[in-house]
């Protein structure tokens, strides 16, 4: 069997398994801003990550990348349905992205989650050494922490939540709510995106399990020496995760890259001005709300059609959800309005592309744009916009950035807006368009900096360390 010291838990191995239709199988990068981080932070660890290779119904060896080996957990049909599309993708998200879309409350989901999540915990524990340090990702495992511990006591036990954490009124609707926080209170450490999220999680622990804190730490159960205090504590503390900046600006530095930024300029018809959208097809983005607001610029004459390009890139995410659906024909919908009512044959204001891009298209993307819009109406941390700053070595370019996006805390030079303010969203981005070289300069200058001081390597090294301090202060207990 694959084990390790160190073992990396997500719902989503770093790779997908995609059968082709002539039955021929390849290995695609997994979506998402949970794999763009921890790539390059396991790339080199001789770790072991366990989690679903995008197939169903498919029991898989596991197998290696790079140094890294994958222990694949197999999703049934009916644990695609229940687990993933249902509890963690149509209960988990829209709760804890403040119920942009309304989250379906089902019993027979949640007893899915539970049952796969021990499936999780079961394939970590086989996976994990003697004394091993386990870190389990995201709102799809929560229970995984609790579960482990059960299972291995000897573990040291970290969770990082990649998505937002709701205040307690939102998460108080959840019919599980106190399975749910004991689940992630297993762990040793609880990473979180933001100041806020790690507060809430602390208040909700407060509230529906009764775990009081003191700063950062969740003092949990009692000890047994009777003495009144806690029988272990929990660090629940925000840990800002990002991206490899290095990497990304060592892309657009790249004579190719740069040729085919130039390329896409003229393949656009050489536009006066390109803004840029990037996202998962998802409701929690706000493209509804760019869109809307783009397409009232054009009719109130403040933005010329013929000079100003949306080039909108959205991946295709979770298409079988019902939201996700209706999201996506709301948008395309919109777009073929747009591009009927101010197009001219040869020109259309939106090219909109369903459709995700190696990163070396994305990095040549980004240095041809000169607005990146990122207007989520709420957002884990969103690290989009840490790849445009990054890629950005000409400090040329604007971005706008949504107060509700978690990158919004360090980006602080971005133009920030509230999406849900249309007037507000178009002056931004009608700033953005007009912003003078010398500001776009400076503001480019102080993004960059905080996205190469705070990179991901950072990320990893600060939470890793809260955890082996976790680690040294268990030892001294014992
Ligand atoms: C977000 C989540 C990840 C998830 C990714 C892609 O980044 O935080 O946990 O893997 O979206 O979504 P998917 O449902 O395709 O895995």
């Amino acid at each position: 069997p694959v084990r390790s010291a160190f073992v990396v838990v997500s719902n989503r191995l770093p790779v997908d398994r995609v059968t082709e239709p002539d039955g021929s199988v390849r290995w695609r990068t997994s979506p998402g801003g949970l794999v763009t981080a921890m790539e390059p932070v396991v790339r080199d660890l001789g770790c072991v990550w366990v989690g679903w290779p995008g197939s169903i119904d498919e029991e898989l060896e596991p197998f290696a990348v790079g140094a890294m080996r994958l222990r694949p957990v197999a999703l049934s049909a009916k644990d695609f349905a229940e687990y993933y599309e249902g509890c963690s993708n149509d209960t988990f998200w829209p709760l804890y992205h403040d119920v942009i879309s309304p989250p379906g409350y089902h019993r027979e989901w949640w007893d899915r989650y539970v049952a796969v999540n021990r499936r999780f915990a079961e394939a970590a524990a086989e996976a994990a050494e003697p004394g091993a340090t386990v870190w389990v990702h995201d709102y799809q495992l929560q229970l995984v922490p609790a579960m482990l511990r059960e299972l291995r006591p000897d573990l040291v036990i970290a969770f990082f939540l990649h998505i937002p954490f709701p205040a307690h009124g939102l998460f108080g609707q959840l019919p599980w709510r106190r399975q749910v926080l004991e689940g992630i209170i297993g762990a040793d450490v609880v990473g979180f995106q933001r100041v806020a999220d790690a507060a809430n999680f602390r208040s909700a622990v407060r509230r529906y399990v009764g775990a009081p804190s003191n700063g950062n730490r969740i003092l949990v159960g009692d000890a047994p020496d009777g003495s009144g205090g806690p029988e272990r504590h929990v660090l629940a503390q925000e840990f800002p995760i990002s991206i490899d900046a290095a990497e990304f600006a060592a892309l657009a530095a790249s004579e190719s890259v740069q040729r085919r930024a130039r390329e896409i300029r003229a393949e656009l018809g050489d536009p006066k001005r390109v803004i840029l959208g990037v996202d998962r097809l998802d409701y929690t983005k706000g493209i509804r709300h760019r869109l809307k607001a783009f397409s009232e610029l054009l009719q109130d004459g403040e933005i010329d059609p013929a000079e100003v390009t949306l080039v909108q890139v959205a991946s295709p995410s979770r298409e079988r959800v019902e939201a996700y659906q209706h999201l996506r024909d709301e948008i395309e919908v919109t777009v073929g309005r747009i591009n009927g009512d101010f197009g001219t044959i040869g020109h259309s204001p939106v090219v909109y592309l369903h459709r995700g891009y190696p990163r070396e298209e994305m990095a040549a993307l980004y240095l041809a744009a000169d607005v990146l819009a990122v207007t989520a109406l709420r957002d884990g941390m969103n690290l989009v916009a840490k790849e445009y700053a990054a890629c950005r070595f000409d400090e040329r370019g604007a971005l706008v950035l949504s107060e509700f996006a978690g990158a919004a805390d360090e980006l602080r030079r971005a133009v920030l807006v509230n999406p849900h303010d249309i007037n507000g969203l178009k002056a931004g981005i009608g700033a953005a368009l007009r912003m003078p070289e010398a500001e776009q300069r400076q503001r480019m200058r102080a993004m960059r900096k905080v996205v190469f001081r705070n990179d991901v390597a950072r990320w990893s090294s600060d939470f890793l360390r809260s955890v082996e301090g976790a680690a040294a202060q268990r030892i001294l207990a014992e």
